[in-house]
This record gives structure tokens, sequence and C-alpha cells, in this order.
């Protein structure tokens, strides 16, 4: 296991720049440097580009915990508060770039795709689930929110199915990678209903709130 220190002066930093590449590509292609581009249809690549990589870290960040326990390594934990803000950062950019870039800002024809596109709707939902999880995701609320928060937490389950529903229904042909999605998160969800399952039913002890979320994060989700 990496020492506190390599977590928070290598590992950490390092997490956060690999997860920032996918938007610094799209940034690089926008302003065309080194030859990129964002091809024939710019609005669309950028916003699948983001979608793409908000189902990713959303599916990843759902898989810490199981990992961790797999492969025997609790310190993976303090990674995940990171992960779970960068799938939110890409799925607000997705959205964003179809408020602002697709739609252009033409409110009754966005209102009218929320309410009436049944995967636009869906995806909309997952969207407002995740900005609860976002704002609470500090410390502070942590240890404010108390057992609550975990509770709270277990809405990501919800959103990965959401998000990978929302993939299915707007893809027209091939529905390959929406299926593969699925099945990683159901085994991620199930994984946690079986573990939960055979975890012996504990007499539950009132115990301070933690004081650094890094060192001391619960199990879930
Ligand atoms: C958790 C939330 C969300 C996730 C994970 C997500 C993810 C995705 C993914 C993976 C795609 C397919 C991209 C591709 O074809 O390569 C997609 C497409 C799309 N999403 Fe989302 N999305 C989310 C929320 C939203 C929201 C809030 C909106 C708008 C209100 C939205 C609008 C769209 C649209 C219009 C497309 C089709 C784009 C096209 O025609 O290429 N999504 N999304």
């Amino acid at each position: 296991m990496p020492s506190p220190t390599v977590i928070r002066r290598v590992i950490k930093p390092a997490l956060f720049v690999l997860c920032a590449l996918p938007f610094l590509s799209i940034v690089w292609a926008a302003f065309e440097i080194g030859g990129a581009t964002l091809g024939t249809n710019p609005v669309e690549k950028v916003q699948d580009t983001f979608g793409q990589w908000g189902l990713r870290f959303l599916v990843i960040t759902l898989a810490v915990t199981p990992v961790r326990d797999w492969f025997g390594q609790p310190w993976l934990v303090q990674l995940r508060r990171m992960l779970g803000l960068y799938a939110f950062f890409y799925v607000l950019m997705h959205f964003l770039t179809w408020l602002l870039l697709d739609q252009g800002l033409y409110w009754s024809g966005i209102l009218e795709d929320i309410s009436k596109r049944p995967f636009i709707t869906i995806g909309f939902t997952a969207l407002l689930l995740l900005i609860p999880l976002a704002v609470t995701s500090t410390n502070k609320m942590m240890r404010r929110l108390g057992k609550r928060w975990k509770s709270l937490h277990r809405l990501v389950y919800v959103i990965s199915l959401l998000a990978v529903w929302h993939y299915y229904w707007q893809v027209k042909a091939d529905t390959t990678e929406p299926l593969i999605y699925l099945g990683i998160v159901l085994v991620l969800l199930g994984w946690r209903g079986w573990q939960a399952r055979m975890r012996p039913q504990r007499t539950v002890v009132s115990r301070p709130a933690p004081k650094s979320l890094g060192e001391n994060l619960p199990d879930n989700p």
C-alpha cells in the first residue's frame, strides 16, 4: 500500500491530470493544436466525447469499492471522490454542449426535448440526481450528514442505471456498447447486493463522524 504522502503528492495529482486528458483533447482539437480537429460535426463530437467520458467515470467510480475488496487495496477508496467529481464534470459538459451549442439556448425547444424525448428525460434526471452528490462530496458535508451521507450517495446506483438506459435509447443501430455497460453496472451492483446479504447483521453503535475523508471514508457507494 502506498504511503499517505505518495497518495497525496503523487497518485492524486497524477490521476487528476489523467482524468482531465479527455477534456484537454477536446480543447486541443477545438483550437486545432498539433493538427487535431473536431471533424465534420464538431458539436456532435464534443457532446459525444463528454457523454462517453461521463459514463465511463460513473462506472469507474462505481468499480472502486469492489476493486478495492477484490485486490485488497483499501487506499483506492481515497481516489473515489475525485473520480466521482470527474463523472459529474463530464456529464455537466455534455449537458452544457447540448444546451449551448446544439440547442443554442432555445428554451421552448429545450423544454420540449426534456419533456417529450424519453432518452433526454432520462439523461436529464440522471444529471439532476448527480447534483446533490457533487454538492455533498466535501468533508464538511460528509460530517454534517453523518449516516445520511451514505444513503444519499447510494443514488449513484440509480444514476448509473439511468445513464446506461439513456445511452441505450439514443443508440440508433448497434446496441452492443450500451449492453456491455449494462453488464458491467449489473455486475458491480450485484456484487454489492451479494455483499450486503452476506454481511452479518450488526448492532449500530454510534461513533464520532470522521475527521478526514481521506482516512475514514465509508464503505459504500
Ligand atoms: C448521467 C448523465 C448522462 C450520461 C452519462 C450521458 C451519456 C451519454 C452517452 C454515452 C451518449 C452517447 C454518445 C455517443 O453516441 O457516442 C449520450 C448521447 C446524448 N446525450 Fe447524454 N448523458 C447524460 C445526460 C444527458 C443530458 C442531461 C442530456 C440533455 C438534457 C443529454 C443529451 C444527450 C444527447 C442529445 C445525446 C445524443 C447525441 C448525438 O446525437 O450524438 N445527455 N449521452
